[in-house]
């Protein structure tokens, strides 16, 4: 089962007109059901514009796009996936409880699952006290834990994550990535999940997405395998190699990202008897 589908896609923006701007050229992507995929690349190269794409929230200049095998605007209808983007997003007038509940309302569920999911979800992210509070009473950070808490209410088949954790401190940062981690593995959760932080992407990927400047493309993508995500990953030569060939498939045009050194080099800075296995692969796109 594909979970993405991504075939021939661009994206224009205002077309025929001078303040046009290519986003996005000949993206193909596909993801099967379950992978963990982070999108990486300059700021501007199109990683919003892509996972909104995905989202059926903008239209395709052309290309297709499925998600779940369907066309994208049947999966936004049918509930396929949960967003948390850059922004919050959460409506101010309603508690963050009932911010939380808005994707089990309109799925109809009874009040008393409604009630139960949600604060399931709020203590997932830490803010089981402020199920009452409006998000205005919250800071930055405490909304967007409230947003991610809102994309997962439905355990929706996938995330599509814009940044999520961009503005969270470094210590919730990394129990959120954990917790999400659990909660993808645990539901079976196929997740797009868009940074700017390279070592964030390779802890919580099964495969790194590397676009170029606008008009973005694809010019890398680079399998992670990490085994279990926990904090002897973090340290781990699987993890820094994968993290220098990131980093090189992101510091391109130049030599291709060569993995073969991104191996050698990490084990020269930690060398393991443990380590079996290539760490990662990078594939250049063509
Ligand atoms: N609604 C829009 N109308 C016109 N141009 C747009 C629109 N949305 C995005 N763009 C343009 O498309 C390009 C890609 O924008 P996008 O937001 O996808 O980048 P990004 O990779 O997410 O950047 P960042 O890392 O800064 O969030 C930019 O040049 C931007 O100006
Ligand atoms: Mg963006």
């Amino acid at each position: 089962m594909t979970a993405v589908s991504l075939t021939g896609v661009s994206k224009i923006f205002n077309p025929g007109r001078p303040d046009e701007v290519a986003a996005l050229s000949g993206i193909d992507l596909t993801i099967p059901a379950g992978q963990f995929v982070s999108l990486i690349g300059p700021s501007g190269c199109g990683k919003s514009t892509l996972l909104r794409l995905i989202a059926d929230l903008t239209p395709a200049s052309a290309g297709t796009v499925e998600v779940a095998g369907k066309p994208a605007a049947r999966a936004r209808l049918d509930q396929e996936y949960g967003i948390a983007f850059q922004q919050a997003g959460l409506f101010e007038w309603r508690t963050v409880q009932r911010n939380v509940e808005l994707p089990l309302e309109l799925r109809g569920a009874s009040r008393a699952e409604r009630r139960a999911r949600a604060t399931e979800m709020l203590a997932l992210v830490g803010l089981a006290d402020f199920a009452g509070h409006y998000p205005a009473q919250l800071s930055g950070g405490m909304q967007q834990r409230v947003a991610i808490a809102r994309a997962l209410a439905v355990h929706p088949p996938l995330l599509l994550m814009d940044e999520p954790f961009g503005a969270l401190d470094e210590m919730t940062r990394e129990r959120l990535q954990s917790e999400l981690l659990a909660i993808c593995a645990q539901t079976g959760t196929s997740t797009v999940f868009v940074t700017h932080s390279i070592s964030e992407a390779v802890f919580l990927s099964d495969r790194v997405v590397v676009m170029s400047p606008r008009p973005g493309r694809i010019t890398a993508t680079i399998d992670v395998e990490l085994g279990t995500r926990d904090d002897a990953a973090r340290q781990s030569p699987a993890y820094f190699a994968a993290i220098t060939a990131v980093r090189r498939a992101l510091r391109g045009p130049g030599p291709v990202p060569d993995i073969v050194e991104a191996e050698g080099a990490a084990a020269v800075a930690a060398p393991s008897p443990r380590t079996s296995g290539p760490a990662s692969s990078a594939t250049a796109a063509p």
